[in-house]
């Protein structure tokens, strides 16, 4: 259970009373429509350290004894934030270096939020004393579920003190500049370093060194989180997450999981008209990667259920997608989904961000009703609280290896790379074959899965490729595809050449001469299993040594030379795919892939336009999520009775979606795996 003793599915979200407490009455009809709403936990204060410190060591408690006693005796829970995101402006005044610096050493303004250096002693003090006290103060109350730590960490800082940090950092890694001037080739434009002081972190021609200032960053942000669950932990031991925003790109999430008792994201999809396959297998890889961190539920902490004010189009969702997409972190694994915010400010920048109660506080909204509709329904799950899921299939995620191909000048630039999208296509064809997935990072145990898929893992880390071939000896598959292992953990290229190495090259048993990079006009295809696939951006020119050809190129010179490449070794296969295709090539590939390994979807026979997912209770049983990504009805016929949960609760052998409609059944007595 993620809060103790607590057995429910998590509904609510961030409440920010301290913005009301001049309106009489507010807070008194805020905790009437969460009953009606049935909601039952609350994240609070967490912009309110001027709030709460309304000066240096004077606090004022009041208005949040007020909302823990109101809780307290209305049976909800609250996560209470650690308020270091939005520092008071006297803090900043005192304490000048609690403001960040750019990268050309500038203080930021006070202001805004989430822009405070992390390194500043002042800051951090001041930080550890806030943290103190509301732990102090609150830990052994009744409705205190957890802590919020912080908000959305993010961000670096150029003031001196960073900057001396990070030398710090290189020096514990590389422990002599010799190692350093090596790990980084800085002979390369005459760059050799005589003393640590000397590393630029922002020379954007030094590929090794920008790779390291983003460990560095992650590494400062993570210590100072650290600081922060200490500073709690004095007090109390409710469990402590801070919340994720999803694929982020500079703050490896991977290394902040081991610190969290729960992970927590926030998630904003935007499902725009003919988007919904694409943005449902989004989605789904999120929460799959939120479920694989801790290899147990997870809590969407943040999420819209009217309009994200920062999209480019603040669409309202159409009837089911509100409902489709809460069920879908529920399915994928969540036991909890949350809003931002509880209630619309009037003013500011956030003032037309979708709440669940608008400027007017009506419950007659029709955000507001199907909030209130999904709450009830959920009430009826509470048999899903801490229910696991079984992936047999992962794919690799690793921020490192991301930050290594941004950072390498080379191939088109970052629009073409497409890192993220390329992970997700490939995730998204073995979505659509409805089987149960993981996404984990290269350090996570394998053995647990008969598929392994690494798109663009570009960077290997030491270890992995010895690892991945004992994974494909032991029976496994592994899929590689163009720019896998092309480069150490300093960002070095593989002296033993592509794909990983002398030892990448023996596990795919194919060498990767060198990359075609294709620009738009450029025609190139794949041929396999004599059906033409158009290829885009990257086709590598490959070599057999010891794989089969399992498709070729179709045009141009290389016409007829190796596009995939199929290699058994022991009882497994390794697959390397040397060109970027569309989704009609993957879906195929991975359609065919999986049958051939023996990896069933979790249900069989759904429509096409219909996703499933499963979950196993802890007592017993499994609850099937089906979700309909199509604006038709569609009927979905089960292959044995089930109990339609979400519905009336009867017994049904078929059940029919509505236009963009998702659903939860209970099938008892099954066993898992
Ligand atoms: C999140 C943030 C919230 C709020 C929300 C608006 O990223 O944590 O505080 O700003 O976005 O969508």
């Amino acid at each position: 259970m993620i809060i103790k003793d607590f057995r429910k599915i998590l509904h609510g979200g961030d409440y920010n009373p301290d913005q009301w407490i001049h309106v009489p009455g507010t807070v008194d009809r805020d905790f009437e429509l969460m009953d009606e709403a049935h909601c039952n936990t609350f994240s609070v204060a967490i912009f309110s350290w001027s709030q709460l410190e309304v000066e240096p060591d004077h606090f004022e408690f009041g208005w949040l004894d007020d909302v823990f006693e109101r809780c307290a005796k209305s049976g909800k829970k609250l996560f209470l934030a650690t308020p270091s995101a939005s520092k008071p402006a006297w803090l900043a005044e005192r304490w000048p270096d609690s403001r960040r610096a750019d990268r050309a050493g500038h203080r930021d303004i006070q202001g805004s939020r989430q822009n405070s250096c992390f390194s500043s002693p002042g800051f951090r003090e001041r930080v550890r004393i806030v943290d103190r006290k509301l732990a102090e103060r609150y830990a052994k109350h009744p409705a205190l579920g957890g802590w919020h730590i912080s908000n959305e960490y993010h961000g670096e800082c150029g003031c001196d003190l960073c900057r001396s940090r990070f030398h710090d950092f290189l020096r514990k890694r590389y422990g002599t500049l010799e190692k350093l001037n090596q790990a980084y080739w800085s002979a390369f434009w005459g760059h050799r370093f005589t003393d640590w002081r000397q590393v630029e972190p922002f020379d954007s021609s030094m590929d090794g060194a920008a790779l390291d200032w983003w460990r560095f960053c992650t590494e400062v942000i993570v210590d100072f989180f650290r600081m922060e669950i200490d500073a709690v932990r004095e007090f109390s031991d409710a469990p402590v997450t801070t919340n994720l925003m999803g694929l982020f790109p500079t703050l490896d999430y991977w290394k902040f999981a081991p610190l969290c008792d729960f992970i927590s994201d926030d998630c904003y999809p935007t499902w725009y008209a003919g988007e919904a396959e694409r943005e449902g297998a989004s989605v789904s890889f999120r929460h799959d990667m939120h479920y694989s961190m801790r290899n147990k539920p997870f809590l969407v902490m943040e999420s819209c259920p009217g309009i994200p004010n920062m999209m480019p189009y603040t669409k309202l969702r159409r009837p089911g997608e509100f409902e489709r997409e809460m069920l879908l972190a529920l399915g994928h694994g969540a036991d909890g989904t949350m809003y931002f915010q509880w209630r619309k400010g009037r003013n500011n920048c956030e003032k037309f961000h979708g709440a669940v109660v608008g400027h007017d506080g009506s419950d007659r909204t029709m955000v507001f009703r199907r909030v209130a509709s999904y709450g009830e329904k959920l009430e009826r799950l509470s048999g899903l609280v801490d229910a696991v899921r079984e992936p047999v299939a992962a794919v690799i995620y690793d921020w490192e290896s991301n930050w290594a191909l941004r950072e390498s000048h080379f191939a088109g630039g970052n629009e073409i790379k497409k890192w993220d999208e390329t992970i997700q296509n490939h995730y998204r064809a073995l979505w659509n074959s409805n089987i149960d997935l993981a996404v984990i990072d290269s350090e996570q145990d394998f053995s647990r899965y008969k598929l392994l898929v690494l798109p663009m893992l570009f960077l290997f880390k030491p270890g992995v490729v010895e690892r991945l071939r004992r994974f494909v000896e032991a029976g496994g598959t592994v899929v590689g595809t163009y720019f896998t292992g092309y480069v150490d953990e300093c960002n070095n290229c593989q002296a033993g050449g592509n794909p990983g190495g002398e030892a990448g090259r023996d596990l795919f048993g194919v060498w990767s001469e060198d990359f075609d990079g294709l620009e738009p006009a450029a025609r190139q295809s794949l041929v396999w299993n004599g059906k033409r696939y158009p290829v885009m951006d990257y086709a590598e020119i490959l070599h057999p040594e010891g794989s089969a050809v399992e498709a070729v190129y179709g045009e141009d010179f290389y016409a007829g030379t190796p596009a995939v490449t199929f290699r058994k070794l022991g009882q497994g296969r390794a697959v390397y795919i040397g060109a970027r295709t569309g989704m009609d090539f993957l879906n195929d590939f991975y359609g065919a892939l999986i049958k051939k390994i023996g990896i069933d979807p979790v249900l069989p026979g759904v429509p096409d336009s219909v996703r499933a997912a499963r979950r196993f209770a802890v007592d017993g049983g499994s609850y099937y999520f089906l979700y309909n990504l199509s604006k038709e009805a569609q009927t979905v016929k089960l292959p044995r009775k089930m109990c339609a949960v979400w519905e009336d609760g009867a017994d049904v052998d078929s059940v029919t979606l509505s236009s963009d409609g998702a659903t939860v059944l209970f099938a008892a007595g099954e066993a898992r795996g």
